[in-house]
């Protein structure tokens, strides 16, 4: 971005393809991260006299046109607060309302479009369509700045199309985040510690088995350990577990033990009979289990204190962390004690940390952690952990071509 900044963008329409992929509940935005972590380019180009036009994603809609629920409006809103300043907004993406829009925008003036995805076109396979939608986005500007990290995993128009057909740069986002996940490949300080938790062991096969070559310890949390557990003979309740995964598990539990890898899984859980209310927040009835005596009639939803204490132990020592995933419920508060544990212990160790995934940076700033108390958080899940795998971002390759 700096080189296009030199060249000088006044006057010029930018698309800037950001990732406004934030959480809302009723329409109120509940983590307005991802915002802020692309406010710097924005506002960068507004200065140099630039005609902004902010574009992303948000959820995912039919592609069929306008779910009230998708819009982007709030975001849009959002963004207006934290630059100070007044941001347009088009009710389509390429539409009337698109056109109308940006050809309004004053030089330094900023506008944002609706949801990409609102056309079926961005997310299409077939390179026809997406290359058509794309050619209509481009008509829109004539310069592109991809600072999308978040989403730059998906072979979408806006993110792997349309920089082919306009002048392109990457924005201070993503050379940030690239910047944070090289030094997690190539130079990466040792010990070297990973946690990882979330819902579906099946979104987190590829990093693992890239991992088992290159972590000192990989701790695993949330409901994917419960996949673990039953993989070294436990029962484990009502538990979500993926069955299809069980002999996947049991080959990287074996190829770690060869590696020298320490996998540790929980030692304690908290079971309940009941998923909590998370909206009412009603007190949750669980009690505390060894991991290999899950009731028979009971899931479980939080990793338990003596695992706490353990993962902590764990952390204590490392040179690096990554943490993806909460390893509990913690949306409940009875069950966010281990998501919390695992943050302060991140904040506690010398580690140079970094936490990847919207639902662990989330949970980060909504159990009130200070965020500058960590290296580093991305604002990218799935883009995170794909490039952790060694894969080929579209979005990073789109731009370097
Ligand atoms: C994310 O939230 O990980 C990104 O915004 C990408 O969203 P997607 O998984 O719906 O493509």
């Amino acid at each position: 971005i700096d080189e296009l900044l030199a060249d000088g963008v006044a006057g010029k329409r930018v698309f800037v393809r950001a990732d406004l992929n934030v959480p809302l509940k009723e329409g109120v935005i509940t983590d307005d991260g991802r915002i802020r972590a692309v406010q710097p380019t924005i506002a960068k180009l507004a200065e140099a006299g630039a005609r902004v036009v902010v574009a992303s994603h948000l959820g995912r809609p039919k592609g069929t046109g306008t779910e009230p629920d998708f819009s982007l409006a709030p975001a849009a809103k959002r963004l207006g607060e934290l630059l100070g300043a007044e941001v347009a907004f088009a009710t389509d993406t390429v539409g009337s309302s698109a056109k109308e829009t940006v050809a309004a925008l004053a030089d330094g003036q900023v506008a944002v479009i609706e949801n990409l995805r609102f056309n079926a076109g961005e997310t299409s396979k077939d390179e026809a369509e997406r290359v058509a939608f794309a050619r209509e986005l481009a008509e829109l500007a004539d310069l592109y700045v991809g600072d999308g990290f978040g989403a730059v995993h998906r072979k979408h128009a806006s993110v792997f199309d349309l920089p082919k057909l306009l002048p392109h740069a990457a924005g201070y986002l993503i050379a940030t985040e690239v910047g944070v996940l090289k030094k997690l490949t190539a130079e990466v300080k040792r010990p070297y510690v990973v946690v990882l938790g979330g819902a579906k062991v099946s979104d987190k096969l590829a990093v693992i088995d890239e991992l088992l070559g290159k972590a000192d310890r990989i701790l695993i949390g949330g409901g994917m350990a419960y996949t673990f557990l039953y993989a070294k003979g436990y029962e484990v309740g009502i538990s979500l577990l993926q069955k299809d995964q069980v002999d996947t598990v049991k080959e990287y539990m074996a190829r770690a033990e060869k590696n020298g890898v320490e996998l540790v899984v929980p030692v304690d859980i908290l079971a309940s009979a009941d998923f909590p209310d998370i909206k009412g927040g009603t007190p949750a009835d669980f009690e505390t289990v060894d991991a290999d005596k899950i009731p028979a009639d009971k899931e479980g939803l939080d990793i338990g204190p003596r695992t706490r204490e353990l993962y902590a132990s764990k952390i204590a020592d490392a040179e690096t962390v990554f943490w993806n995933g909460p390893v509990g419920v913690f949306e409940h508060p009875d069950y966010a004690n281990g998501t919390r544990a695992i943050a302060q212990a991140l904040v506690d160790s010398r580690a140079f940390t970094v936490v990847g995934g919207g639902d662990s940076a989330a949970a980060v700033r909504i159990l009130g952690f200070d965020e500058n108390a960590f290296g580093h958080i991305s604002t990218g899940g799935g883009a995170s952990l794909e490039y952790l795998e060694g894969k080929t971002l579209p979005g990073l390759a789109a731009l370097e071509g």
